[in-house]
């Protein structure tokens, strides 16, 4: 017995008692049983021996590794039990598509279990069957407590108010099933009823069983009444359901524990669980949760037992490396293991999210060759280069026919642009290739008029091979800037400046010029960016107008809240900004209903507390702008495109988001708008935003794939692999690109170098550059 509380001194020998046999308490008890033979270590399970629930467990080959140099002996038998394949294979509206390069393996929970147990047992770990454990104070003698019983862990539980779970339960049911069907490759099965769709997540891990998961939403499996069905119903349902692809075999359940009794049981919700704390000392042992005691994932990306089994080698890595200092070794535990995680967590939260909406959002709208692609890179971990180097030879077929849709002649022999250089047509607007300079503000025009800086800025972004520019917020009035600096069109000398940039742009490159219209609203008069931003001018203020009388931040003006008449005249100024544009020459406008200017400040309840028609339900906080689009609209040349740009979350609590960004896209796609581009936040500056690679690009997506309308994905999108992704897979049309671009005017062109693709033209001047450029690359990235 070792004084676990106190640092510093390490113990030779170690009782340790493991609640629950999973694949968590097993290995590791294992594991430290190796690591000292004196330790005295205990498993209690309350199955029998030998006996588990469950069909096969799946793990990459980077786990299998690693348990190699943990454990040879067991790895070598888990080994010669697993099913090794490579190919995932969808089918789905009556097509089979496949690829391969996935590396898994599988083996059945019991078969590990076996396993491990046997191990134990030879090594001399001590496992007691058929022992519910109470509590891990049935145990006062023992120095560590594993805590590894499972997603419903009692001991958790017990020790809710330190360990403090999030555990959040999802939409979709699932039911655990096998069949003696064999399959040759990971199977994705689409079902559709005429309730909506149903998938099978298919895999082989012995010689004559497979895995078979059957999921669908919570409102689908109602409508079929499957809550009111029994184990022997539902299983038999699905076998009716999947029955093209059961050869007559049929689906089991050997979940013993189901009570056929009991309407609907077999069925259940995944439980993601996270928590706070892993480690507590009871004032006799130290407890740690280990396994879906402290973690779930979700199976859509299979790493459930991979998540248990790596957290037994980590905390036994820890004891060899730090000895028996149990305190130390377990908050190191937490503080290593957590981060890892973590990752995992989101990979297959983002996976499992994809599962959850298919039905709605991608079976009817992608088709089976991008469903594919878009089901492959659902956790976001793969890449378009990820899925080539998995199997180059599909995605180059993948890449011929999105090229080929997107009206590119592309012989059977020759090499395809990747998705990222393909056109894009809206109205009479055609892109010839899918990066957009997003619109930044510069801050550097005199009374809103564009200089000769806008030229170069303009110029060399357009050289630089992006497909469209977008302006900075142009302003429609004096009054409507943000900062002194701010450009504008109100008057005839800065239509004509733009029309000078308009003309370099289309005279010089292949790109599209667009202007972004704006108001400032509430967060107008303020000092330009590299100054004090968002706060008022030290001197020359002038009025602001804003949906409601409430100021961006402690410092700000109070707006005044607009009338109609304010309404008529802000309209008006749009109009003609919109004329002066369309005479400019710019190829596509964009309206600025986004970051808590003066149209977002009347679509966000948070900043729009009128209690007339302008204010209320989303559809009256739309009213006001989707007048003015309507007048814009008629002004603008029909064959030319417009844009929306939104918020499509506000990050705080009580303002819009996604499902609020939905109804707006839903409104100003009626009302003509052609594509719309999905930004979020700068509504409030109390907001917390959520930051992260390609962050804003699930709001592109959803609104994309649930409102029938274009998209542009905006949000640290920051190389080539990123665009190729969320346009190969019909996440955006469209990706804006905008702080790169401030560091790298020719960011297009030198992405397309670094990955190989060299049928982008530059410029004839800088062709020169061009040859040695593309070599270095080579050499670099060789
Ligand atoms: C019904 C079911 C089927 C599954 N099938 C698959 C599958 O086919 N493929 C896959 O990848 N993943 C499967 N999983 C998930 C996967 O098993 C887990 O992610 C993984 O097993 C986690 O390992 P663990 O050791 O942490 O927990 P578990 O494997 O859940 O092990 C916990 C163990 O603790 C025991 N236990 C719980 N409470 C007590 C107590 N008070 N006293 C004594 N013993 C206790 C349980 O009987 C269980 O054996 C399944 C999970 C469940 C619940
Ligand atoms: C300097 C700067 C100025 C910006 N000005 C505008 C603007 O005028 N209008 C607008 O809609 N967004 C503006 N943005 C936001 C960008 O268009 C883009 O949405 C944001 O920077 C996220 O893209 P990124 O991660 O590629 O930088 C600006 C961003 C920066 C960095």
């Amino acid at each position: 017995m070792v004084a676990p509380q106190r640092s510093g001194q390490p113990a030779q020998r170690m009782r340790i008692v493991c609640i629950g046999g999973g694949p968590a308490g097993l290995y590791f008890a294992l594991l430290m049983k190796q690591l000292n033979p004196a330790h005295r270590i205990t498993v209690v399970e309350r199955n029998r021996p030998y006996d588990t629930f469950g069909w096969g467990v799946v793990f990459s080959d980077a786990t299998m590794e690693n348990m190699r140099l943990w454990d040879r002996e067991s790895a070598d038998q888990i080994e010669v039990a697993f099913n090794h394949w490579d190919d995932i294979e969808l089918h789905f509206k009556g097509h089979c598509i496949r690829s391969g390069g996935h590396g898994f393996v599988g083996i059945g929970r019991k078969k590990l279990l076996n396993i491990l147990q046997h191990r134990c047992e030879a090594v001399g770990v001590e496992l007691v069957f058929e022992t519910e454990a109470d509590s891990d104070e049935d145990y006062p003698d023992a120095d560590l407590v594993i805590a590894s019983d499972g997603v419903n862990s009692r001991i958790r539980q017990k020790y809710a108010g330190v360990f403090q779970a999030d555990v959040v339960t999802r939409p979709n049911r699932f039911i655990w099933l096998g069949t003696t069907q064999l399959f040759d490759a990971f199977n994705f099965l689409f079902e559709k009823t005429e309730h909506g769709w149903f998938q099978a997540h298919v895999y082989k891990f012995d010689d004559s069983t497979t895995t078979f998961i059957v999921e669908t939403p919570e409102d689908v499996w109602l409508a079929h009444g499957l809550d009111q069905a029994g184990p022997d119903e539902s299983v038999a349902f699905c076998e009716q359901l999947f029955a093209p692809h059961l050869h007559g075999h049929k689906l089991m359940s050997n979940a013993r524990h189901l009570d056929e009794s009991k309407r609907g049981s077999a069925w259940i919700n995944f439980q993601r669980v996270r928590c706070k704390t892993w480690h507590h000392f009871n004032g006799k042992s130290q407890v740690v949760l280990m396994g879906d005691a402290v973690h779930t994932a979700h199976f859509a990306i299979g790493s459930g037992t991979k998540l248990a089994l790596e957290d037994a080698i980590e905390l036994t890595r820890l004891f060899k490396e730090i000895g028996e200092d149990i305190p130390v070794v377990l908050a190191r535990y937490q503080a290593e293991r957590e981060v890892d995680v973590l990752r995992l967590q989101n990979a297959a939260w983002n996976a499992m999210e994809w599962f959850e909406v298919v039905g709605r959002r991608y079976c009817e709208q992608l088709p089976p060759e991008q469903f594919m692609y878009s089901m492959l890179t659902r956790s976001q971990r793969i890449s378009h280069e990820n899925l080539r180097l998995r199997d180059a030879a599909w995605l180059q077929g993948y890449e011929r026919w999105f090229a080929r849709r997107a009206g590119v002649p592309v012989g059977d022999d020759a090499k395809p642009p990747s998705p990222m250089f393909t056109p894009f047509t809206l109205r009479g607007m055609t892109v010839p290739n899918r990066v957009v300079v997003s619109p930044m503000a510069m801050y550097s025009a005199q009374d809103g008029l564009p200089g000769d800086f806008h030229l170069v800025h303009f110029g060399a972004r357009a050289l630089g091979g992006a497909g469209l520019l977008y302006t900075e917020m142009t302003c429609t009035s004096p009054d409507a800037r943000i900062t002194p600096g701010c450009a504008g069109l109100w008057n005839d000398a800065q239509q004509a400046a733009w029309a000078r940039i308009v003309q370099f742009v289309h005279t010089n490159s292949a790109a599209k010029m667009g202007v972004q219209l704006g108001h400032a609203g509430r967060k107008g008069s303020t000092q330009l960016g590299w100054q004090q931003m968002d706060e008022p001018l030290e001197t020359g203020n002038w009025p602001l107008r804003s949906a409601s009388a409430i100021p961006y931040g402690p410092n700000s003006q109070v707006p005044h809240a607009m009338d109609e008449a304010d309404m008529a005249r802000v309209t008006t100024d749009f109009v003609a900004a919109t004329r002066r544009a369309a005479t400019a020459g710019f190829d596509i406008l964009e309206l600025h209903c986004a970051h808590g200017y003066l149209l977002s400040s009347f679509l966000s309840p948070l900043t729009n507390q009128r209690t007339d028609d302008y204010g209320g339900s989303v559809e009256r906080r739309a009213r006001f702008p989707l007048q003015l689009f309507a007048a814009m609209r008629a002004a603008w040349p029909q064959d030319r495109p417009i844009s929306v740009r939104l918020s499509c979350h506000d990050w705080f609590p009580g303002g819009n988001t996604a499902d609020e960004a939905v109804a707006l896209a839903q409104l100003f796609k009626a009302a003509g708008a052609d594509i719309i581009d999905c930004s979020s936040g700068q509504v409030v500056r109390e907001q917390k935003p959520v930051y992260g690679r390609m962050w804003q690009t699930p709001f592109a997506d959803r609104i994309r794939n649930e409102v029938g309308i274009p998209t542009v994905a905006v949000g640290s999108i920051f190389e080539a692999d990123h665009v190729n992704m969320v346009i190969a897979a019909g996440r955006a049309d469209l990706c804006a690109v905008a702080r790169p671009h401030l560091a790298d005017p020719a960011w297009t062109l030198h992405e397309a170098a670094k990955i190989g693709f060299d049928a982008i033209a530059w410029p004839p001047q800088y062709l020169s550059g061009r040859a040695q450029y593309l070599a270095n690359q080579k050499k670099h990235f060789a």
